[in-house]
């Protein structure tokens, strides 16, 4: 159904919205239903989804177990600050504990990832006695003032002066190794870096290194798979603390766990922190870790919509579909089904540079150039109008904007991958 308006959606939201919310495409997209893996918008044209709104919409638009929790919610009791109790924030905080690793018992929600990311740094800082945070280079945090001084991309520092002070490591990018070595062979030297940045950078003791089990918004850079477990062994020493950022990764999204750091990297680290899917579409974060950790903080602290019961029913329901649909197994064969795929239109497409990721969290970098690996910046934006126009809907990132986010929903079937790896080849021919 064509909506009559006066007046564009894009006028009305120059007229009345900040001018940084930007939004994808030349003719910004106004979504109005979803269902499943798919969404409408006001001109009546159906996207298939391959971005979930961020990585967010966990089990599809409109999930039945979800709506109708959140309906029945709604009716009782939406709204409770955390100065009261609710049974709905219990079960959901007993239930995280459950599918967390062993030992982190204890979870504080919040309503966001950056918020979620504030905290953790807020806890190491007072657990350590140091005000020294590390950050990979390429990644990005949130957009409160400490998080977005954590973050590894110019475009994003840009809150003006005076940013917390936050010293770089080098980021496990190995397509473009920033210490011009080539896995295996460097040994993960990028992880061992961390010993000179924190002697020649940092107080000497930082409380923290942050870092993203997957970078998201840096251009879905996979480490190596033992990175994590070196960079571990390179902080011990200093006693840094490591935080793995799983606002994009967690909920099963990477394939083989809840959780990507300890079920993709074998590594239990001290905090994780989490967000966008973990209520399937609903507000929520949450840092989740240790007892001694989460305990350090006496408070007082608050949080008015942190662990309200609307949106901590609706997070434990995501996680108990996600158990009981098995998706961890399906975000592996769906991921491992476009990956294979992607991999065979790189061998005919120079444009793509390389396809990366695990799960339902894949990269595929565009390059002008497979040998100068020169960045397709604009061949990007071109993709995501073609492949808006052929119905798909995909996501863009990296410092550059050269690299396609595919990061769908984890109810994604094989139907709808074959329809997005067939429309990838469409545009891709298209872009040639
Ligand atoms: C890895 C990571 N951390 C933190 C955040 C911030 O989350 P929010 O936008 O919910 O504050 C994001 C958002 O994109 C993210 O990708």
């Amino acid at each position: 159904m064509k909506l009559l308006r006066k007046t564009s959606n894009a006028d009305r939201a120059k007229k009345h919205l900040f001018a940084s919310q930007t939004t994808y495409y030349a003719k910004p997209l106004t979504l109005v239903d979803g269902h499943g893996t798919h969404v409408r918008d006001d001109e009546g044209n159906e996207y298939l989804d391959a971005f979930a709104g961020i990585a967010t919409t966990t089990l599809g638009y409109g999930d039945n177990e979800v709506a109708e929790a959140v309906a029945d919610q709604a009716k009782k009791l939406t709204h409770v600050s955390t100065l009261y109790l609710t049974d709905e924030l219990l079960d959901y905080v007993e239930k995280v504990a459950a599918v967390s690793p062993q030992g982190m018992s204890k979870t504080f929600v919040t309503n966001s990832g950056s918020e979620a990311n504030e905290m953790a740094a807020v806890i190491s800082r007072i657990y350590k006695n140091s005000a020294d945070l590390l950050a990979l280079e390429h990644a990005y945090h949130g957009r409160t003032l400490y998080t977005v001084a954590l973050a590894g991309q110019s475009q994003w520092r840009n809150f003006g002066p005076d940013m917390p002070h936050v010293a770089f490591v080098p980021n496990p990018y190995c397509y473009r190794c920033p210490l011009n070595l080539t896995y295996p062979s460097c040994e993960i030297a990028c992880a061992k870096a961390a010993k000179r940045i924190i002697e020649t950078s940092t107080n000497g003791a930082p409380a923290a290194m942050i870092a993203e089990t997957i970078a998201g918004v840096g251009g879905i850079i996979a480490p190596p798979l033992e990175y994590f477990k070196v960079l571990q062994e390179t902080l011990a020493p200093f006693g840094t603390l490591l935080i793995a950022d799983e606002v994009q990764a967690a909920w099963g999204r990477l394939g083989d766990g809840m959780f990507g750091i300890n079920s993709t990297y074998g590594v239990v680290p001290d905090i994780i922190t989490s967000a966008k899917g973990a209520a399937s579409g609903l507000p929520l974060g949450l840092i989740i870790t240790r007892p001694e950790l989460a305990d350090v903080f006496k408070g007082p602290h608050i949080n008015t919509f942190g662990g309200n019961p609307l949106s901590t029913r609706a997070a434990r329901v995501t996680i108990e579909v996600i158990e009981k649909k098995d998706l961890i197994a399906n975000a592996k064969r769906q991921g491992d089904t476009m990956l294979a795929g992607l991999r065979e239109l790189q061998k005919r497409y120079p444009l793509i540079g390389e396809v990366r990721g695990h799960g339902l969290m894949l990269g595929i970098e565009l390059v002008k150039d497979p040998k100068t690996k020169a960045y397709a910046t604009e061949e990007a934006g071109r993709f995501l109008e073609l492949m808006r126009e052929r119905g798909i809907l995909v996501g863009r990132g990296g410092r550059f904007a050269n690299v396609i986010r595919v990061q769908p929903a984890l109810v994604f079937d094989d139907n709808d991958s074959a329809l997005f790896l067939k429309a990838c080849g469409q545009v891709l021919d298209a872009l040639s």
